[in-house]
């Protein structure tokens, strides 16, 4: 049999594939973001690009990186977008604002909105908005307003929106964006906490705050400008990371590194480790010291960290000590059991922590959507509500119910 090179093939054909992929992964659940996604010309919006892709569901189009080569602006791929615009929830004649531009989102906007609607989009790079403009006048989107800022003050000349969409890794909220939003708004960005990142739907909470109605896991290039965010990084030795956004977590690598040469204590909870992404977002916001610990393949394979770090893992770390996320399989039944790993002199002290909310989650909230994202404007409460995660403009918090 020969095989189908599909860099040659139509693109219509390679849209029609896309379309019955997402719609396959649910990723497009409802009519009006099939439509736009049938209606736009995605290969136009990556003129440089494999036609195979720009229409690959999981891939991203590289279309700027910075002086170490790290991406800075790409073409998100068409199953992030899809799940996004479904969360956004966009309705004909709506006004929307999408903060991180390429041009190919904006188009499916476009389509959704209408032609009684207007999209904005904005970018801080010039050189992204100039492409983009490129690419909606040739796709037949003159009608999309293009504009260079910093996303981070909104665009208030064409407030307030009825939907805000963020393409680029935000790890707080500014108050332009909660200002611009209509009173039925909704913002969806995707929102950094400890390391990883979460598209989140948020819609006021009538408070003045806002309330998740939806998140899901992303990954974005980071946003820039003024809100670019504030991570702490140590390496605790080569191939060895702890990362953080927490001010208040000790990260004394010295200390760290010489735990982790100790010997180690093994806990297991006796509870099903599965979900993930579900059981990390709990721990980062319960854990009373979180940082994320990620470790290179050599030092896995050396069996210094356990394989959980690999892509990194929800830490507890005190000034000598550090303790993080295992599994192992379960014999007979299938599935795994979560454990932990914990090194140094308050080894005992920090697995028991760990171990703990391990079983509690496992117990009581172990299943998709679990838990309920807010964010709070303004200065940091005192005293600061339990499971927050502190930002320069207020407050997330995460309430399991
Ligand atoms: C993933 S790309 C956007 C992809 C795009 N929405 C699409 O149609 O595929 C993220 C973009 O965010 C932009 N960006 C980063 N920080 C920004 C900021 N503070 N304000 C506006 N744009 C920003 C980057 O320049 C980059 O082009």
């Amino acid at each position: 049999m020969t095989a189908i090179d599909d860099s040659t093939r139509h693109p219509d054909a390679l849209r029609a594939d896309m379309m019955r992929a997402l719609r396959g992964l649910d990723a497009i659940t409802s009519s009006c973001v099939a439509a736009a996604f049938a209606a736009v010309p995605r290969h136009l919006f990556a003129p440089d690009a494999p036609l195979d892709l720009a229409y690959d569901v999981h891939r991203t189009v590289p279309v700027k990186q910075d002086e170490h080569g790290l991406d800075i602006s790409a073409m998100s791929a068409p199953h992030l977008q899809a799940v996004m615009l479904e969360q956004l929830g966009v309705e004909s004649g709506m006004r929307v604002l999408e903060i991180g531009s390429g041009g190919v989102n904006a188009a499916y906007l476009q389509e959704l909105v209408g032609s009684e609607g207007e999209v904005t989009t904005v970018d801080i790079d010039r050189d992204i908005i100039d492409r983009a403009r490129r690419c909606l006048d040739e796709a037949g989107y003159p009608q999309v307003r293009t504009v260079v800022a910093d996303g981070e003050s909104g665009v208030p000349t064409g407030a307030p929106y009825d939907r805000i969409i963020v393409t680029a890794a935000a790890w707080d909220i500014p108050p332009s964006w909660i200002s611009s939003l209509s009173a039925k708004g909704r913002l969806v960005v995707p929102l950094t906490v400890c390391g990883t990142t979460r598209t989140v739907a948020f819609d006021h909470d009538g408070e003045g705050g806002l309330v998740s109605r939806s998140y899901g896991l992303a990954r974005f290039v980071p946003m820039q400008g003024d809100g670019a965010a504030e991570e702490r990084k140590a390496m605790l030795r080569e191939g060895i990371a702890l990362q953080t956004d927490d001010v208040h977590v000790p990260l004394d690598a010295r200390a760290l590194n010489h735990a982790l040469a100790s010997s180690r204590l093994e806990c297991w909870s006796g509870a099903a480790y599965d979900l993930p992404d579900e059981l990390e977002l709990y721990l980062t916001f319960h854990l009373s010291s979180a940082a994320r610990l990620h470790a290179h393949q050599e030092v896995i394979d050396s069996g210094l960290v356990e394989p959980s770090a690999r892509l990194g893992v929800p830490a507890l770390v005190s000034e000598d000590s550090i303790a993080y996320r295992t599994r192992r399989g379960n014999e007979g039944t299938g599935g795994f059991e979560s454990g932990v790993i914990a090194h140094g002199p308050h080894a005992e002290a920090l697995a028991d922590e760990y171990v703990a909310l391990l079983r509690r989650w496992a117990a009581q909230h172990r299943r998709r959507g679990a838990a309920t994202l807010r964010y709070l404007p303004g200065p940091t409460p005192s005293p600061l509500p339990q499971n927050a995660a502190v930002r320069p403009h207020g407050i997330v918090t995460a309430a399991w119910t």
